[in-house]
């Protein structure tokens, strides 16, 4: 149990010195949690990054149900803002976005039609897939965390 305690007592030091080393170029008299706060400030995502961020919960939703041998019925998401929304700054609606949009907007309604020839967990994979064909292109970074998304 000592043990224990000190390991953690260094871990939590490391961290902490880490985080002073890192704050180093700072002026010594600044207050630190404000300093903290104005960075949280700066940090604006566009909408479109936002209602990313929503389609992923949303899928990662109905990835569990899926799992769970639910058959998801209803679409929450407004899938109409994939055209409308500001995007950050540096990014637009490329030639690629362009084709690779409607498909997607398609497969994700696809999963909640329940006249569906296909199956769910197919149809559901098809949507996931064609997040990732988009990101290929257009946005690399969060390819690793859609991936999480499959059903494998
Ligand atoms: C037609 C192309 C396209 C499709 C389809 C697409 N994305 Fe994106 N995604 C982008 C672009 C471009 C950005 C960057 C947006 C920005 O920064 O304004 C992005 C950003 C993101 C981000 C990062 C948001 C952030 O916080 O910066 C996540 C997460 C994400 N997408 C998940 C998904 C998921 C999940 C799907 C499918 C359900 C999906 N995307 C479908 C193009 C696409």
């Amino acid at each position: 149990m000592e043990f224990y305690l000190s390991n953690r007592f260094i871990a939590i030091s490391v961290i902490v010195g880490l985080f002073f080393l890192s704050c180093k170029d700072e002026k010594k008299e600044t207050d630190v949690p404000v300093v903290k706060k104005v960075e949280y400030q700066m940090y604006q995502p566009s909408e479109m990054a936002g209602f990313m961020n929503a389609m992923y919960a949303y899928n990662m939703q109905l990835k569990q149900q899926i799992v769970a041998g639910e058959a998801p019925v209803s679409m929450s998401l407004d899938l109409m803002t994939l055209h409308s929304a500001e995007m950050t700054k540096g990014k637009g609606r490329t030639v690629a976005w362009n084709s690779f949009v409607n498909v997607f907007i398609e497969s994700q309604e696809a999963i909640t039609d329940t006249r569906s020839n296909f199956e769910l967990k197919e149809r559901y994979n098809a949507a996931i897939n064609n997040c990732l064909s988009c990101h290929k292109t257009e946005c690399v970074g969060p390819i690793p965390k859609i991936k999480k998304l499959l059903i494998l």
